[in-house]
């Protein structure tokens, strides 16, 4: 029998309570998916918790591309690319390098992306920033990279002015300074302030930022290149990691850099470009299919079909007066209650009222800032959208009534302490 912390019995013991009224590990039954709706426990609910949210997951022409790739290749083909990779792994980094325009490496995914970078991104006499915020995947990235004698350091989220200090410190002791963080942040749909980031990386030469923006690929900027880059653009001194598992809509990681030196050493050195297996044939062709749709025209028409949803949802919460975690308009929402207790509460209210939403609580976001984040793909519809929120309303109201939840509290603990806002 193993032993457990206190602390993860407890998590535990929440999680199961959770998996009992079917909020959490909640698995979809039946043969088939669409995008939109997922069966739980017999009853249809629409999925607020897509992350595909162009919906190419669904795509006929990259199911079909898929269907080919595994046809003329097989399910997977076994062996490290540093040994021997197939033609259609370097075609689809191609596909993807016109669409970014920039240098690309693909791997398996995000998480791999990230722990292939760092060993060579950064050297034993750098210091990383980390966003307190910033994606679990880079914390366990960087962890493994922390044996080389790099110094590692949390700062609060999005505090540029902090930011900045730390910056002017530490750039007195180590070579590079590093600020990682998300594009758009996963659990509360945040973006990173990228325009006030870009003065600093123009302001200190030792100042590089490495950005995770998996939850902003394709949905935004040009070609669907992502929230990073459509808020400043390329630099020399940015590195990206992404994902093709979200808006892209075909699974993997994916790593954009501002040259292609770099590239090329993480392509031969990074730990998982050596160790560990290739993309699977279907999920390169998927991926060359992908990337070809993103630069049509039409693509731009999806993105801002999709953004008039999240403009919509956005909307009507602050209509209803539901306290959202900011004011940002990407595909994630994400409304606090606060305790576990409403969360429970709210979300199996709202999978008996047919949908499904994400039930966020410790440790993807703070204790007392439990809450339901809702993602929105292109598959949602207006009418989804006021049903869960009328519906989510309702919940909040009666837990109100109960004395157990206070809108006006949770929205006074969401606000954000003032940053300094830099001179552009
Ligand atoms: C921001 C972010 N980065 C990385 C990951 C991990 O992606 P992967 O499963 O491809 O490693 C996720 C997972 O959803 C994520 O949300």
């Amino acid at each position: 029998m193993i032993n457990i912390s206190k602390e993860l019995e407890t998590l535990n013991q929440s999680f199961v309570a959770a998996q009992e009224i079917g909020v959490i590990k909640a698995v979809s039954t039946g043969d088939s998916y669409d995008g939109r709706k997922v069966t739980v426990r017999g009853k249809d609910a629409v999925f607020f918790g897509n992350c595909s949210y162009m919906g190419l997951d669904q795509h006929d022409e990259i199911k079909a591309a898929a269907k080919e790739g595994i046809d003329k290749y097989g399910m997977y083909f076994s062996s490290s690319r540093s040994f021997m990779g197939l033609e259609i792994f370097e075609k689809m980094e191609e596909a993807i390098e016109k669409m970014y325009d920039q240098p690309v490496n693909v791997t398996t995914s995000t998480t791999f992306a990230h722990v292939s970078n760092f060993p060579i991104l950064l050297g034993k006499d750098d210091a990383v920033i980390l966003d307190l915020y910033v994606h679990s995947s880079l914390q366990t990235a960087i962890n493994i990279t922390r044996n080389s004698g790099i110094h590692v350091e949390y700062i609060r989220h999005s505090r540029i002015d902090l930011l900045e200090e730390r910056i002017k410190e530490l750039k007195e002791k180590h070579k590079n300074v590093w600020y990682m963080i998300d594009g758009v942040y996963s659990m509360m749909g945040d973006g990173a302030p990228m325009k006030d980031i870009k003065v600093l990386l123009d302001k200190y030469e030792q100042f590089h930022v490495y950005a995770d923006d998996a939850h902003g690929t394709s949905w935004t900027g040009k070609n669907g290149v992502g929230y990073v880059l459509n808020e400043m653009g390329k630099h020399e001194k940015l590195y990206l990691g992404l994902s093709m598992a979200k808006g892209f809509g075909v699974g993997g990681g994916l790593m954009v850099y501002p040259n292609k030196e770099t590239k090329e050493l993480v392509k031969t050195l990074g730990t998982n470009m050596v160790f560990s297996g290739p993309p699977h044939p279907g999920v390169a062709a998927a991926a060359i299919k992908s990337a070809e749709i993103h630069m049509r025209a039409e693509f731009a028409d999806w993105q801002l079909e999709l953004k008039q949803k999240i403009e919509y949802f956005w909307k009507k919460a602050n209509q209803l007066n539901l306290p959202l975690s900011g004011d940002h308009k990407t595909p994630i929402f994400y409304v606090v209650l606060g305790s576990l207790e409403n969360v429970f509460y709210a979300s199996k209210y709202l999978v008996d009222h047919g949908a499904f939403v994400d039930t966020c609580s410790f440790p993807s976001v703070p204790m007392n800032k439990s809450g339901l984040r809702m993602t929105i793909s292109r598959f949602i519809t207006l009418q989804d959208i006021d049903n869960v929120l009328n519906n989510l309303n309702d919940a909040y109201t009666q837990l109100e009534q109960m004395g157990k939840a206070d809108r006006e509290k949770m929205k006074k603990l969401m606000q954000p302490k003032k940053a300094r806002v830099l001179v552009h």
